[in-house]
């Protein structure tokens, strides 16, 4: 039997038991070298390809890996995410972390279907851009890469982009596998979390993209209690395939992520990325007995069912898809639609015929779309502020001061009313970190991205708006950057406007500029928690710490504040809007599936725009050891002025349940409350007991 029979076969009784039943009769068809082969990153042409040929650009073309030809089983042909397709001249999408500000799965549903269409053309069938590692800490340096730090959101967002993704015959890889969200020790570092934790905080995400199907998984660099994740046989095979009921392939994060093929290949690692370095010993690994062949056959089997369940899938794409009107249009859209507007003192919309706005600050005129790392998308332009407001101020008077020095700026804006100032973090000061490998990183380079030194925004930002503040005019700062700001400094500046960015793709000034005209009214929420001070938030692991272990508690984000009885300065969830909306009848009420919970949202204001309804829920009178509250459920709604619609979400149980590390056991509370409402403080004022079962 070859691959296209068996695929064949598989397409016409698509079920589990022929299923394996073909995979069986590929392997024996498979020699034993094949086998292995097809475990094995071939990537080393490539590498050299894309350096040299394609001038540098990473992952230009898609790293191979597995195949054989002789039976017709395809290559896994990877390419990178999340922010579009890195390979080609692609369309650069607003980061992740600007999509989970949408809270619009919707949305990403419509990415990922673009982003697949996309990467097909460039020649991929792999997409390993469905990052979903839990924002702990905002100095995580590729925090953009994920949507926030909310695991329910992250499996909302996450599922969405798999399912998306696979509908085309891709195949979507969720990573990285697990408990990584510190850059700069990322090979090094030695994760501490309980199974609790781990299984109520950092995995359930994961769990909701393997529910939506996703066929792989890549294993994290990082160590999780004390082993390698992609040799880590309790992360791999018990808890990832047993509990968590994953049937795919697990493929390595690239190079540094496996140490010893004769605990990876066991643990349940099956493919190593992006070359053959430890699984050439595999061969002589087998002879003396350190593996099995049983084991190969296992691994090779779940490469061969993978390859199996999406091939015939695969929508062929023209080329011409790669940057369509369409997808433009869409990464337009969608940087609209996540845009987080945090302070707004009456002064926006801009309404004048004719405006004079000065757009300075360092990224005024700059392309700044994210980090340099292994998800940059190499679009042939990027608006930038100064280019979307000038074009989307048509007839008024825009000028341009792309630096922060105070006096150049005021010189500059003299004659201006509105001063948009551009400020925040570029792929220099956080990003993926790529450039010392291994090893002990203390000699870390500048300007290379890593985990930011620093939460809060540079001084001379702050030095730039203060003196613009004190002019009298109207100052908008527009934030560029991945994550969370302490912004004290920056709300005692006074501006009368701030607007979070994020990186919001190619299109990204020109979604600016539909914000800040009122052609498009703000919607998008905070997906994670702005904190008062840099205490707030749990402790992080630096280079220059000696300790290269760190314990994940159960609590960061707003449930550390629900805990500590503390109050954001901008809240989960929090977003404002140029209209006003009003949530109301919160009602919630038990059935088989879980809480069934309904929410009257209105705009009660004099324009068109969107919310998102927020249904949090935490568990009554089961003692402390647990948060006060969790989002499990949110519906983004567009309302025109006086409309009002009825929110339902479905609660499942399966949201609900606590796990219990001594049972092993899920369990459920006697009695939940639920909260409803704009944000995750506000959403306290209104709740409902509801008896479980
Ligand atoms: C990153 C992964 C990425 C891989 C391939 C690694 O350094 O951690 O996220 O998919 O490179 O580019």
């Amino acid at each position: 039997m070859n691959f296209q029979q068996a695929a064949a076969r598989y397409a016409a009784n698509p079920s589990r038991e022929t299923l394996a039943e073909v995979t069986g009769q590929l392997l024996q068809a498979l020699t034993a070298r094949e086998k292995i082969r097809l475990l094995s990153g071939r990537a080393l042409g490539t590498t050299v390809m894309n350096l040299f040929l394609y001038r540098r650009k990473y992952n230009a073309t898609p790293y191979a890996a597995g195949g054989c030809k002789r039976l017709g089983i395809p290559p896994l042909l990877f390419t990178d995410g999340p922010r579009g397709v890195v390979m080609g001249r692609s369309t650069c999408f607003p980061v992740s972390m600007l999509r989970g500000a949408s809270f619009d799965d919707g949305l990403e549903a419509r990415v990922g279907a673009a982003i697949a269409e996309e990467a097909i053309a460039g020649g991929a069938n792999y997409f390993a851009g469905v990052c979903i590692n839990l924002l702990r800490h905002p100095a995580w340096g590729r925090a953009q890469e994920s949507y926030g730090e909310d695991s329910y959101l992250l499996g909302r967002m996450g599922a969405a982009l798999t399912k998306a993704v696979q509908a085309h015959g891709m195949i979507a890889c969720p990573k990285h596998f697990a408990c990584n969200s510190i850059e700069d020790l990322r090979f090094i570092v030695d994760v501490q979390a309980n199974a609790r934790t781990l299984r109520e905080v950092y995995l359930p995400h994961f769990k909701k993209c393997i529910d939506a199907g996703a066929l792989s998984i890549m294993g994290a660099y990082n160590r999780l209690n004390g082993a390698y994740c992609c040799e880590n046989y309790e992360l791999l095979t018990r808890v990832l395939r047993e509990e968590m009921g994953f049937g795919g392939a697990v493929i390595s994060d690239f190079v540094l992520a496996i140490y010893d093929a004769a605990r990876a290949l066991p643990a349940g690692c099956d493919v190593e990325m992006p070359y053959t370095w430890r699984y050439l010993a595999l061969p002589r690994l087998l002879r003396k007995g350190k593996i099995t062949m049983e084991q190969i056959d296992t691994a090779a089997g779940r490469v061969l069912g993978m390859l199996l369940r999406s091939t015939p899938k695969i929508k062929p794409q023209k080329k011409d898809v790669i940057r369509s009107g369409e997808h433009v249009a869409l990464a337009r859209e969608a940087a609209q639609k996540g845009m987080v507007l945090l302070k707004n003192d009456g002064i926006l919309p801009i309404t004048e015929q004719s405006p004079c706005i000065a757009v300075l600050g360092r990224y005024a005129d700059k392309k700044n779309w994210g980090d340099y790392g292994s998800s940059n998308v190499f679009s042939p332009y990027c608006v930038t502020p100064y280019q979307g407001i000038k074009a989307g101020f048509a007839q008024g008077k825009v000028v341009c001061y792309n630096g922060c020095e105070p006096e150049k700026a005021l010189r500059i804006a003299q004659n201006s009313d509105y001063l948009v100032v551009c400020v925040g973090s570029d792929h220099r000061q956080e990003g993926e970190f790529m450039s010392t490998l291994g090893g002990d990183q203390r000699r870390k380079p500048k300007n290379v991205g890593g985990d930011r030194a620093s939460l809060r925004l540079p001084p001379e930002d702050i030095a730039l708006v203060r003196a613009l503040c004190k002019t009298g005019k109207k100052v908008i700062v527009y934030i560029m950057g991945g994550s969370a700001y302490v912004m004290e400094d920056l709300l005692e500046a006074g501006p009368h406007a701030i607007l979070m960015g994020f990186y919001a793709g190619l299109e990204g000034g020109n979604a600016l500029a539909d914000i800040l005209s009122g052609r498009v009214n703000p919607g998008g929420r905070l997906p994670f928690t702005i904190a008062r001070r840099e205490e707030d938030y749990p402790p992080f692991l630096r280079v220059e710490d000696e300790a290269r272990e760190i314990e994940y508690g159960y609590y960061h984000g707003y449930a550390l504040l629900d805990k500590q009885g503390k109050r954001a300065r901008f809240p989960f969830g929090f977003g404002l809007s140029y209209t006003e909306f009003a949530y109301e009848d919160l009602h919630a009420q038990a059935v088989d599936e879980g809480i069934y919970a309904s929410l009257t949202v209105r705009n009660t204001g004099s324009c068109a725009g969107a919310t998102v309804a927020q249904f949090y829920v935490g568990s009554a009178g089961a003692g402390d050891d647990r948060p006060v509250k969790q989002l499990r459920g949110f519906k983004r709604v567009q309302l025109g002025a006086g409309e009002s619609a009825e929110v339902r979400e479905l609660l499942p149980w399966e949201d609900l349940r606590f796990y219990d590390p001594e049972t092993k056991q899920w369990g459920l509370d006697a009695a939940y409350v639920v909260y409803a409402g704009a944000d995750a403080e506000e959403a306290m004022n209104r709740r409902q007991a509801v008896r479980a079962g």
